[in-house]
C-alpha cells in the first residue's frame, strides 16, 4: 500500500513539473491565435428579396490568415435566416439584419423582404467582349434561356494593341494594374425596367473582370434583378470577379456564377442554368 502511495506521488509530481512548473503546455494549447481586425460584407446597401429567394454574402476578414472564424446570425428568423456559409434567405415579409462576427468585430446588412415570388420577369445576357469569346457564350446562354442579348460596348474600342498582355504598358494590362480607372461606355443606353435575371459575362483580365465591367456595374440599378456573372478565360477561373462586382453595384442579388470555355455547349449551359435554381 505504502508502495502504491509513492507511486502515484511521484507520477503527480512529474506531471506537475512537466506541464506547471517547467511551464510546458500540452501540444493542444500551443496553437497560436490570430485576431481579425477588421471585417467587410460582400454587400453594404439594405437587399430587397422577394420570400423565397436566396442571396450569398461573402464576409471577407483582414489578416487573411486571421485564426478567427465568421459566424452569421439574423436579427430576425421570421424574415430572413442565414446559414453557416452566409447563404440568406428571405422567410417572410419586414426588415432583418444579417450579421458575419469574427472575434470581437462584425459588419452587418440589412435584408428586406416583401411578399410573393415575382411573376416571371423577362431575362437579359449582358456581355463585353473584345475577341468574341464571351460573345459566343453570350449568344448560345441567351438562346438556350430565351433571354434579350445586351453588348457592352466601350465608348473607346479595344484595338489587338491595346490587348497586347505581354506588354505591361499597353491599355488593357494598365487598366487592370489601376483598380480606380473606369473606361467609359459607348453604344445604347441600357432599359433594365422589367427584367428579373440578368447573366453577366465578361473576359477575365489578369485574374479579375476588364475595369469598363466596373464602369457598368456601377451606372445601372439591379434592385430587383437576381445577377449571374459568368466569364471566359485562358485559363483561370472567375475568381472573386463575381464578388467584387456585386460589391461596386450594391444593389442586386448576385449568384456565385462560373467560367466558361469558349467550347461549351448548349446542353452544358442548359444543365448549368438548371443548377442554379
Ligand atoms: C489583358 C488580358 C489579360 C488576360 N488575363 C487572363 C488571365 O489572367 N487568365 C486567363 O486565363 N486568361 C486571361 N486572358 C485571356 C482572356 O480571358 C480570354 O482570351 C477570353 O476568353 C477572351 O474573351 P473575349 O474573346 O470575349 O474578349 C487575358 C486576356 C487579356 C486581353
Amino acid at each position: 500500500m505504502k508502495r502504491a502511495l509513492k507511486m502515484m506521488l511521484a507520477v503527480s509530481m512529474a506531471f506537475a513539473l512537466l506541464f506547471g512548473a517547467a511551464n510546458i503546455a500540452p501540444a493542444w494549447a500551443a496553437s497560436k491565435t490570430v485576431k481579425t481586425t477588421k471585417i467587410t460584407l460582400s454587400q453594404t446597401k439594405t437587399i430587397k428579396l422577394k420570400v423565397g429567394e436566396k442571396v450569398t454574402l461573402k464576409a471577407t476578414v483582414k489578416p487573411k490568415n486571421s485564426t478567427q472564424k465568421v459566424k452569421w446570425s439574423t436579427s430576425d428568423k421570421k424574415v430572413a435566416t442565414v446559414s453557416a456559409k452566409g447563404v440568406v434567405k428571405a422567410i417572410g415579409k419586414g426588415t432583418a439584419t444579417i450579421t458575419a462576427k469574427s472575434g470581437s468585430k462584425k459588419a452587418s446588412v440589412k435584408v428586406k423582404v416583401s411578399a410573393g415570388k415575382a411573376p416571371g420577369g423577362k431575362t437579359l445576357v449582358a456581355y463585353f467582349s473584345c475577341t468574341g469569346t464571351t460573345r459566343g457564350v453570350a449568344k448560345k446562354l441567351a438562346k438556350v434561356t430565351g433571354a434579350d442579348l445586351y453588348e457592352i460596348v466601350p465608348a473607346e474600342p479595344y484595338t489587338d494593341e491595346d490587348l497586347d498582355y505581354g506588354d505591361d504598358s499597353t491599355r488593357a494590362t494598365w487598366e487592370q494594374n489601376h483598380p480606380e480607372t473606369r473606361p467609359k461606355l459607348g453604344g445604347k443606353a441600357l432599359r433594365l425596367k422589367g427584367y428579373t435575371t440578368l447573366y453577366l459575362g465578361y473576359p477575365i483580365w489578369w485574374g479579375m473582370a476588364p475595369r469598363i465591367m466596373c464602369t457598368f456595374v456601377e451606372r445601372y440599378s439591379f434592385t430587383g434583378i437576381t445577377v449571374i456573372p459568368f466569364c471566359t478565360s485562358g485559363s483561370s477561373g472567375i475568381g472573386d470577379s463575381g464578388d467584387e462586382l456585386a460589391r461596386l453595384a450594391g444593389t442586386g442579388t448576385w449568384l456565385k456564377g462560373a467560367r466558361h470555355s469558349g467550347s461549351i455547349s448548349e446542353k452544358e449551359l442548359r444543365a448549368w442554368v438548371e443548377g442554379l435554381r
